[in-house]
């Protein structure tokens, strides 16, 4: 009698626990990213995707908890579950989709070349062979200017999007390969930097990364972003942070 009690109190304390850790959808994400996500003049925290999952978190009933690291270690921290997903502006990759799972996607967006107003050596795609490309560490930029455009990237991947783009600035990369909204965002800051039109790079989705083995979490999280697509909440987003 007396074990039987003691099993129905530890189970009744392991139900209280996991009731408590329900309540929050740990997030992890790499804040330099403007507009997705950055750390904002009072050091918090904000962007796009945080008011984004923040949204999803909320219709699930949940409350976020941010964990910001470098871009290249999100992954690894989903999948050794330190965080419970991924919102931070990542692609959806066959790569990555070896190892994690992907929501519906929630934005499009597609590599820009960033480069000094007064560049004159790179016009095409051809022209990026050879050339010093400054990108972010783990990014489809920095993958694709690596192993597709023949880009040279020995000494400039950076951990944080802006130090990538002063070594435009400087003169010390040609070109800088970064998602474009992000790249809009730097040559509003910059005003040395130009976007190069015309240069035709492949279309990227957006998703929300969960662990595999998380198919509820999953199936919650696209109604959740349906949802923020209905009501309104998304497209309000769209206008706060791209117009
Ligand atoms: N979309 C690109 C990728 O998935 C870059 C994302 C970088 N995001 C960030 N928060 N630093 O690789």
């Amino acid at each position: 009698m007396k074990k039987l009690f003691a099993l129905m109190l530890a189970l009744a304390m392991m139900l209280t626990a996991a009731a408590a850790s329900a309540e929050s959808l740990k997030v992890g994400l790499n804040a330099e990213f403007a507009p997705f996500e950055y750390v904002d003049d009072d050091g918090k925290i904000t962007g796009f995707d945080v008011e984004l999952i923040t949204a999803i978190a909320e219709k699930m009933g949940m409350e976020v908890e941010i964990e910001n690291m470098y871009f290249d270690g999100l992954l690894g921290a989903l999948t050794s579950k330190m965080v419970d997903c991924l919102c931070t502006g990542m692609t959806i990759t066959e790569e990555r989709k070896a190892s994690v799972d992907f929501a519906d996607p929630y934005f499009t967006a597609t590599q820009a070349v960033v480069v000094l107003k007064d560049n004159d050596t790179i016009h095409s795609i051809d022209d990026l062979k050879g050339k010093k490309a400054a990108v972010q560490d783990g990014t489809t930029g920095h993958f694709m200017a690596q192993d597709d455009l023949g880009c040279d990237v020995s000494d400039t991947v950076y951990k944080a999007a802006t130090d990538a783009a002063l070594d435009v600035v400087n003169g010390r990369a040609d070109c800088m390969i970064i998602d474009d909204a992000v790249a809009q965002n730097l040559v509003k800051k910059y005003d040395t930097l130009t976007i190069l039109e015309g240069m035709d790079m492949p279309v990227e989705e957006y998703g929300i990364a969960v662990n595999k083995d998380s198919a509820e979490l999953l199936t919650k999280i696209n109604e959740a972003l349906a949802a923020v697509k209905e009501d309104g909440t998304y497209d309000a987003l769209i206008a706060k942070y791209f117009n």
